[in-house]
């Protein structure tokens, strides 16, 4: 068995070997060229010669990883293969929209496969590690990397992330055409302060266990191999240095066997935190917690045997962390194969393969949101339609990639003006209209924002008079949002709004399609712009997924996995809120209650909004009984009618309140969906099952249980459905 196996090599290694398992270095040299002589290089390279180095990130292409490996294996004393990390997160070379877009789909199988096509790619090039998927939680758009993660609900989120894990890892890693996933970042890096990346969490056990922990667990469940701690603290502790996240929920409650990997540079935040005085302390606090491996931050390596022949570490923990990390390595049958991932015809024929592409484009078309599309505007017609299309984002090739864009090339999108060229031709007049970003080369730099220049807007409203239809296309650049890109404003950047309002003024025909990163506050837009289309960054093939939308040949039927808020403080925003002793105003001009006196309590667009060419009616909420207790369930059922002219999907969705409970409740939360396609007119009765485990959660006792009392039932296209009924569960 692979533990035998695994005993066997850890009895031969000695204590800096079993160490060197735990340590991951970035790439750091031209790995096929000459041994580098100095530096850090030097200590990296040598360090590989004497199986100091379980794992590399960013190295790639089978060449790289091949030589290096070749280090490990034949150098090496004990010959051990490392493993090889990238972050592929929305694919390696062939992107894919961004994981917030890909959520929109609610399409498991869709994003299954994309994970899957994903990993095939990064397979080819020697890669067996990606550091996806990101499974927090998030309620603050102002954070960059919400782009990266499911959106704001644990229960689509729990889904999602076991999608993705499914797509990574497959069945098996006999096929070397799947990949480590990593659930990360554990835990509640997705509620920092403000949205302000890396900042400060403090939530409570009861948001932590209800909300913020369920897709981690969903993903041990999905038999993920690897997990990420994180660069925040949570109630006073580095998430990188808690024994209780790590030792106690995630290796004890959740029986995870395979191994924790800290963020880039974590070990030594604990310092920096202010929780140890210094490296040493920083690798002892983070071994004890139970991370298992040391990204980049040189502690491991540096203290670890130290701190076990002074007593501070136990070896028992050291051997308990080498084991997992040489578990996995078996499982993946590096030991059989060290270069199972490195064939170079493989490589040549996978990378940008066409079946991944198509991939790429069906993900895309699937990730789309209709937001508004009043006296349908949309589709466009195919022809007899003059189309201005304006917008410094309509022709760029770049933007859409996102971020965590690999190894993609700058400019290897199809841009929304490429994508419409199918349909019309040359015949639509283009123009800019101002830049968004003044830099280019942004990937380690702050964008800097147009918000001066308006040289174009003159040609821009004269495009707009020509046309018929207006298209504009505005939003962020693919690094604004992002690892460390968290704003503060999160209206359209810059000078668009301006340009938006001025192009309006001429032309009211105006389909406003977004791209972006995050949900954006566009109250203006959402009142006068008669149709708009939310096209996210949606990878590779985003123009040809948002032409096809715009002319009809896509029926759009994404649904917003965050809310769209109507002003930037209104943030954190999310659906599945508490009720607050003061939720609804108690007499007119009365003040007292839970608002804010100058915007709307309600988000611009709410979660689980999305529209369609056609549109859905909901009838006929059925519950099986009007009770149940632990061993039985209640089948909810609803008729859904297309009621309008063309093919459609809808995501049905199932909301659930619990009316009192022994911790307070959320006014809704989701506990089911389902996507139908309906030819017009045509009906179907869709039914969900609500058991015992449905209604359970983390309450007052500690403990996930389903508490006896009423609930509400509400079913619709969003998290507004008021389609209602109720029930009691009984003991
Ligand atoms: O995987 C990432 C992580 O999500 C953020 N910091 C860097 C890591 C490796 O690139």
């Amino acid at each position: 068995s692979i533990e035998t196996k695994v005993d066997s090599v850890l009895k031969l290694m000695t204590l800096e070997e079993k160490i060197g398992q735990m340590n991951q270095y970035n790439g750091f040299f031209d790995v096929t060229g000459p041994a580098p002589k100095d530096g850090q290089a030097a200590q990296k390279y040598e360090h590989i010669r004497k199986g100091y180095v379980g794992s590399m990130l960013n190295v790639t292409g089978v060449k790289d990883v091949r030589a290096l490996q070749k280090i490990a294996v034949e150098q090496s004393r004990m010959k051990i293969p490392m493993i090889f990390g990238s972050d592929v997160i929305h694919g390696y070379q062939t992107i894919s929209p961004i994981p917030l877009a890909e959520s929109a789909s609610w399409d498991l199988q869709a994003i299954q496969n994309s994970a899957k096509m994903a990993a095939e790619e990064a397979s080819a090039v020697g890669l067996n590690w990606t550091f996806a998927p990101m499974v927090d939680v998030m309620r603050d758009a102002r954070w960059g990397r919400v782009m990266e993660g499911a959106g704001e609900d644990p229960f689509l989120g729990s889904k999602i992330a076991v999608a993705r894990i499914k797509g990574f890892q497959g069945d098996n890693f006999d096929d070397a055409k799947t990949i480590l996933a990593c659930a990360k970042h554990f835990a509640a890096y997705g509620f920092a302060e403000s949205g302000r990346d890396y900042n400060t969490v403090d939530v409570g056990e009861s948001t932590l266990q209800n909300i913020i922990f369920p897709p981690f667990k969903a993903s041990v469940d999905a038999g993920v191999r690897t997990f990420m701690n994180a660069f925040n603290e949570i109630d006073g502790v580095p998430a990188t240095g808690s024994r209780w996240l790590q030792r106690d929920i995630l290796k004890g409650a959740w029986k995870f066997d395979g191994f924790v990997v800290s963020d880039w540079g974590s070990i030594n935040e604990i310092r920096i935190h202010g929780n140890a005085k210094d490296g040493k302390q920083a690798a002892e606090i983070a071994v004890n917690a139970g991370c298992d491996m040391d990204m980049e931050a040189y502690l491991y390596i540096e203290h670890l045997a130290n701190l076990v022949r002074e007593g501070k570490v136990s070896e028992a923990l050291i051997d308990d962390a080498a084991r997992r990390i040489l578990r996995v390595k078996f499982e993946l049958g590096l030991f059989d194969d060290p270069y199972k991932y490195c064939d170079e015809a493989r490589e040549k024929a996978t990378v940008g393969k066409k079946e991944i592409h198509e991939a790429a484009l069906d993900m895309a078309k699937k990730s789309i949101v209709l937001l508004k599309n009043e006296g349908n505007l949309l589709p466009l017609k195919k022809s007899g339609q003059k189309i201005a299309l304006i917008g410094a984002l309509a022709d760029d090739k770049t933007s859409p990639l996102g971020n965590w864009r690999n190894a993609s090339k700058d400019g290897s999108a199809v841009s929304v003006r490429e994508g419409m060229a199918r349909y019309t031709g040359n015949s639509v007049v283009y123009e800019k209209g101002a830049t968004v970003s003044l830099n280019t080369d942004v990937f380690a730099r702050e964008v800097k924002v147009n918000t001066t220049d308006k040289s174009g807007f003159a040609q821009a409203v004269a495009a707009a008079k020509s046309g018929d239809v207006v298209v504009m296309v505005l939003g962020e650049v693919g690094y604004q949002s992002g690892e460390g890109r968290s704003r503060a404003d999160i209206g359209l950047p810059g000078v668009q709004q301006e340009l938006l309002e001025e192009v309006y003024k001429v032309n009211k025909n105006l389909v406003l399609v977004l791209q972006n990163g995050r949900p954006l506050t566009i109250p203006w837009a959402a009142e006068h712009v008669p149709a708009i289309v939310e096209g996210w960054h949606l990878g590779t093939q985003s123009g040809h997924a948002i032409a096809q939308v715009l002319y009809g040949d896509y029926n759009p039927s994404g649904k917003l996995p965050m809310s769209f808020p109507r002003h930037v403080g209104q943030l954190p925003l999310y659906y599945n809120h508490k009720n607050t002793g003061r939720p609804t105003m108690p007499s007119p001009d009365e003040v007292f209650w839970s608002h804010h006196g100058d915007v709307a309590h309600t988000p611009q667009y709410p979660f689980g909004f999305g529209l369609s060419y056609t549109t859905f009616g909901y009838s006929n909420l059925k519950l099986s009984q009007s009770q149940f207790s632990k061993a039985g369930l209640i089948q909810v059922s609803v008729t859904v009618t297309n009621t309008g002219k063309v093919s459609g999907k809808e995501v049905v969705q199932l909301y659930l309140q619990d009316l009192v409970g022994s911790t307070t409740r959320p006014v809704r939360e989701l506990k089911g969906f389902e996507m139908v396609e309906l030819a017009p007119g045509q009906s179907k009765t869709v039914t969900f099952a609500i058991d015992e485990q449905t209604i359970q959660f983390y309450t007052a006792n500690k403990k996930w249980e389903a508490e006896p009392g009423a609930f509400k039932v509400f079913v619709g296209g969003s998290s507004d459905a008021n389609l209602e009924a109720s029930f009691d569960y009984v003991r």
